[in-house]
């Protein structure tokens, strides 16, 4: 809501993929302590955020309380304060949150100061039964239907500034609209592009390769967000997390982690917390990265970084380990350029302008390349820069 928020993509943790309708007070305490135990906190991640299912009724003023699960929400902000961290939470512009507990709708202002009072940092806006306060009243009419949906996430950007709080405002409202068109201009400070990911190879591969429409609209403050991370809730194999989180960075976009961080594997720590890859996607210049080449199973990403860099991604979307030469012309790189392998931290020998390597089934190679000869165009990252 407040300037100056998300100047890099938000990171943190989220209650839903994991926990879903099941959070509770202690599970949001575990998570706030395995982040410091596990450096997560240290690695940027500060945001704790719980979604759906801590809402309980209105008293007679009209003001929200929490449910049995969350007993005290002020409580709960103070501790997660204590420990360095930020606490989210989650509504509805609808009467009904999409877990059927109370959202805002009629009580904006009203809530907005409920979570100021509490100490909240960050607000998850979940259209869900908005939509069908918008089929009721604007039938057909579409343009009043984009209407009301703007003016909702509006309403409820102007409580939040209103309180005075800097509070971090997330649309979710499923890329409706083409969002990533108007989402900063109603106050989000990032939008979800899409439908729900869950924790498979095919949803998130579907969801991370087609993120190049609304590329050119991100930017520090205001992030396209193609859902939370799955990391390390067991559907997908370690190369498979590897090449999500690669395409996270890539693009920009929000690193909310989304298993169940108190029984986490190395491997899964390993993925989240590595400090050159976490930089490709909160680098200062903000720019999305996008696909430059694609061959078959085979794609080249890159992400222009500030002072003269680029990150370069080589994706293996097959099963089975796949060779590539990538050609270091396609993302304004040559011959002098010196790579760096930001999974291993090894640097990679090239030879000419080539670089042959062997990427693992469903995998990901991360390379940060200087110095690129970035043209102009190519800095404000959009669909123009795809040679498909
Ligand atoms: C739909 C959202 O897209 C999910 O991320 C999650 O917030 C659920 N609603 C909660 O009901």
């Amino acid at each position: 809501a407040s300037t100056g928020l998300a100047a890099t993509p938000p990171m943190g943790w989220n209650s839903w993929n994991h926990f879903a309708g099941k959070v509770t007070d202690a599970d949001v305490r575990a998570a706030a302590d395995a982040l410091v135990a596990s450096g997560m906190r240290d690695a940027g991640y500060v945001y704790v955020n719980i979604d759906d299912t801590w809402e309980g009724e209105r008293d007679a003023q009209g003001v929200i309380h929490t449910n049995s699960k969350f007993p005290d929400m002020k409580a709960l902000a103070d501790y997660v304060h204590s420990k360095g961290l930020k606490l989210g939470i989650y509504s509805s512009p609808g009467p009904k949150t999409c877990a059927g507990y109370e959202g805002s709708y009629g009580h904006e202002a009203q809530d907005a100061k409920s979570y100021a009072d509490w100490g909240i940092d960050y607000l998850k806006y979940d259209k869900c039964s908005f939509g069908d306060v918008i089929r009721k009243e604007a039938g057909n009419d579409h343009a009043k239907a984009f209407a009301m949906e703007k003016a909702a996430y509006k309403k409820m950007h102007d409580a939040l500034a209103a309180t005075g709080r800097p509070i971090v405002f997330s649309l979710c409202q499923y890329g409706d609209n083409d969002v990533w068109e108007w989402g900063a201009s109603v106050g989000g400070n990032l939008w979800r592009t899409t439908g729900d990911i869950n924790d498979s190879y095919q949803r998130m591969a579907e969801i991370g390769f087609g993120q190049l429409v609304q590329a050119r609209y991100a930017g520090p403050g205001h992030w396209n967000d193609p859902d939370m991370l799955e990391i390390g809730n067991g559907g997908m194999t370690e190369e498979e997390y590897r090449q999500h989180m690669t395409l996270w960075v890539m693009l920009a976009a929000p690193l909310l982690a989304g298993n169940d961080l108190s029984k986490m594997s190395k491997e899964t720590l390993a993925l989240l917390t590595n400090k050159d890859v976490i930089a490709v996607d909160q680098d200062a210049a903000g720019i999305q990265g996008v696909r430059a080449w694609a061959q078959g199973p085979l794609e080249v990403w890159r992400k222009p970084l500030s002072g003269g860099a680029m990150a370069v991604a080589l994706f293996n979307r097959s099963a089975k380990p796949q060779s590539i030469t990538f050609d270091l012309k396609t993302v304004f790189l040559d011959e002098n350029a010196k790579l760096r392998n930001l999974w291993t931290g090894e640097n990679v020998v090239i030879s000419g302008d080539k670089y042959v390597t062997t990427i693992p089934g469903h995998g990901a190679v991360l390379l940060k390349g200087t110095p690129a000869k970035i043209p102009e165009v190519a800095c404000s990252s959009g669909p123009w820069n795809e040679h498909l």
